[in-house]
């Protein structure tokens, strides 16, 4: 498609308006693993986010790795199993969780960053005591094994790195008091970092393009709507935590908060420098 001339020009404007705005501020992604699964996507993030950057703005990756933590548990004979949108996780389904996690995917994400020019640093939630977690109680009294709910955020590590000019790239693996690590939902790390870091935006990208009713998408909602979408069951599986982690971003003060479709090449830029942006916003 080519684009008139006088268009090019407004969509350039439109987009230099919010550069100045985002200057110096915090962005927290929350990249899904349901939208890295393609090698082309992993490139154009990783472009992304060092546009992101070289514009002036402060991005903090949190990561998920849903599907490639399945992969390796079925390769192993070990039992894949979700409640509410949470991975039931064992002491052996945990290795590999944390293998895959602060392994695998972190290290990936780093690479592809670095290779465009970024000085994007890897980290899981044990370093620096970045996160601090204990057992997750599930409300019906259900056990899900090592899945952490967050007790304390640390963000010292990721003041430092920040103030240095690198970019945090965050696997969601927590350590409790007692030594013990957690698998800690990516959403919800990915929220209590933004508000620990007074974040101006948070972004869920996933695989999905926002937040669905009957299939259609919702460009705005309050979180008091989100709230009875997930009580009456029309937020199901992994949108569950996703959604609360919207509702508490939104509640402790980070003043825009959106989930967006990953899988569409360079969503993240779409939605912050456009004024319609895409995807589903989430207001108080
Ligand atoms: N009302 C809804 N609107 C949109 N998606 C929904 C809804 N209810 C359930 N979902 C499901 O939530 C999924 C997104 O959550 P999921 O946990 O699978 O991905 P992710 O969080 O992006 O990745 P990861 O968990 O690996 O970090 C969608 O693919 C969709 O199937
Ligand atoms: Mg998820």
């Amino acid at each position: 498609m080519k684009i008139p001339n006088k268009e090019k020009r407004e969509l350039l404007i439109e987009a230099l308006s919010y550069i100045n705005k985002f200057s110096n501020k915090i962005v927290v992604i929350k990249y899904g693993g349901a939208a890295m699964i393609e090698e082309n996507l992993k490139v154009s993030f990783a472009q992304d986010i060092i546009l992101l950057q070289s514009l002036g703005l402060k991005p903090v990756i949190v990561h998920g790795g849903g599907p490639e933590v399945s992969h390796a548990m079925e390769k192993l004979g070990q039992k894949v199993s979700f409640i509410d949108g949470l991975r039931v996780t064992s002491a052996e389904n945990l290795k590999v969780a944390e293998m895959v996690l602060s392994g695998t995917i972190n290290k990936e994400i780093i690479a592809h960053i670095n290779t465009f020019g970024g000085k994007a640093v890897g980290l899981s939630g044990k370093d620096g005591n970045l996160i601090e977690a204990k057992k997750k109680k599930h409300r019906k009294g259900i056990d899900l094994g090592y899945v952490g709910e967050i007790e304390k955020t640390n963000p010292e590590v990721l003041e430092v790195l920040l103030r240095e000019g690198f970019l945090p790239v965050i696997s969601p693996i927590g350590l409790g008091k007692d030594g013990t690590t957690y698998n800690v939902n990516a959403d919800t790390v990915a929220s209590y970092i933004a508000v620990a870091l007074k974040a101006n935006k948070i972004i869920f990208m996933t695989d999905v393009d926002g937040i669905l009713i009957n299939n259609q998408l919702q460009s705005i909602l309050k979180t008091q709507e989100v709230s009875r979408l997930i009580s009456e069951g029309t937020i199901q599986g992994g949108m569950v935590p996703k959604a609360q982690a919207v509702m508490y971003t939104v509640s402790y003060g980070v003043p825009s908060a959106h989930v967006i479709n990953g899988t569409d090449p360079h969503a993240v830029i779409a939605e912050l420098f456009t004024d319609e942006g895409i995807g589903t916003k989430i207001v108080p």
